[in-house]
C-alpha cells in the first residue's frame, strides 16, 4: 500500500510538472508570435535617431516647427510622397499646378517642358496659397520631379511668386535616373536667394520605387526631426 500512494504520488508529480511545462511552451509560443510586432514598435522608436535625448529634441523640434509641404506632380508619384510628409509632419499641404494643364500625353509633355525650359519660360501656375499664408511657415518640404535635369519650369515661377527669406526649404524628389536632382538645387538657392536651401539632406527616390517607399520617406522626415 505504502508502495502504491508512493508511485501515485510520482504520477502526480509527472502530471503536474507536464502542464507546466505545457503551459511554458504555449506562453513561449505567445510571445514568439507577438515578437515581429515587439521588434517594428521597438525600431519605429530607435530608428528616428537611437538615442532616447534626441527623441525629446525630436518632438521639441516638430512642435516648435510651422511646416508646409508644397510639391508639383505630373505622374502621381510627389503627390503621394508629399502626402505622407503632410501626415508624419502634421503640417499643411498645397499642391502646384500649371493653369495650362500639361497633356495626358506623356511624349507631349515631354516636348513642352523640353520647349519651357529652352525658353526659360515661367509658366502660369495655381497654389492655394497667399502670400499672408506662407508667411506663417518656417520650414518648406518642397517636392518635385526631376524635368530635364532640373526643376519643372512651374517650379520656377512658384518660387519667385513667394517671398521665402528666413524659411527652411527641404527638397525631395522623384527621377528616372538623375537622382542628384541636376542643376534643381542650383537654380532653388537663385530663386529662393534669402532661404536656407537644406540640398545636403534632400530625399531622392526613383519613380518606379515610390509605391513601396512610404516607411524610407516616414524615416527621412524622423531622421531630420521634424515627425509630429
Ligand atoms: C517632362 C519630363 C521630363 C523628365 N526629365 C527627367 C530627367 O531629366 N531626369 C530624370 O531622371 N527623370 C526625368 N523624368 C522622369 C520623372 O522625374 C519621374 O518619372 C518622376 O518620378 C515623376 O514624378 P511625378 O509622378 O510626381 O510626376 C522626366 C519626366 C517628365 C514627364
Amino acid at each position: 500500500m505504502k508502495h502504491f500512494s508512493k508511485i501515485i504520488s510520482i504520477l502526480l508529480t509527472i502530471i503536474i510538472i507536464g502542464t507546466v511545462l505545457t503551459g511554458c511552451s504555449g506562453k513561449s509560443n505567445e510571445t514568439s508570435t507577438q515578437a515581429p510586432v515587439q521588434t517594428d514598435t521597438q525600431n519605429e522608436t530607435t530608428s528616428p535617431s537611437e538615442a532616447s535625448g534626441s527623441e525629446q529634441n525630436e518632438s521639441d523640434a516638430a512642435e516648435d516647427h510651422k511646416i508646409l509641404v508644397v510639391y508639383f506632380s505630373y505622374t502621381g508619384h510627389l503627390d503621394s510622397m508629399a502626402h505622407w510628409i503632410a501626415d508624419e509632419t502634421g503640417g499643411d499641404i498645397v499642391r502646384v499646378t500649371a493653369k495650362e494643364a500639361y497633356p495626358d500625353d506623356y511624349d507631349e509633355t515631354v516636348d513642352r517642358a523640353k520647349k519651357e525650359r529652352d525658353d526659360n519660360a515661367r509658366p502660369e501656375i495655381t497654389a492655394d496659397l497667399t502670400e499672408e499664408k506662407l508667411a506663417e511657415y518656417d520650414t518648406v518640404f518642397f517636392g518635385f520631379p526631376v524635368w530635364w535635369y532640373d526643376l519643372p519650369m512651374p517650379m520656377w515661377t512658384f518660387l519667385e511668386s513667394y517671398d521665402f527669406s528666413g524659411k527652411t526649404i527641404i527638397p525631395f524628389i522623384s527621377h528616372e535616373g538623375t537622382s542628384n536632382g541636376g542643376s534643381a538645387f542650383q537654380n532653388m538657392k537663385e530663386l529662393a536667394p534669402d532661404a536656407e536651401i537644406r540640398s545636403d539632406d534632400y530625399l531622392s527616390i526613383r519613380g518606379g520605387r515610390v509605391d513601396s517607399s512610404e516607411q524610407d520617406v516616414r524615416s527621412w522626415v524622423s531622421g531630420l526631426g521634424y515627425s509630429k
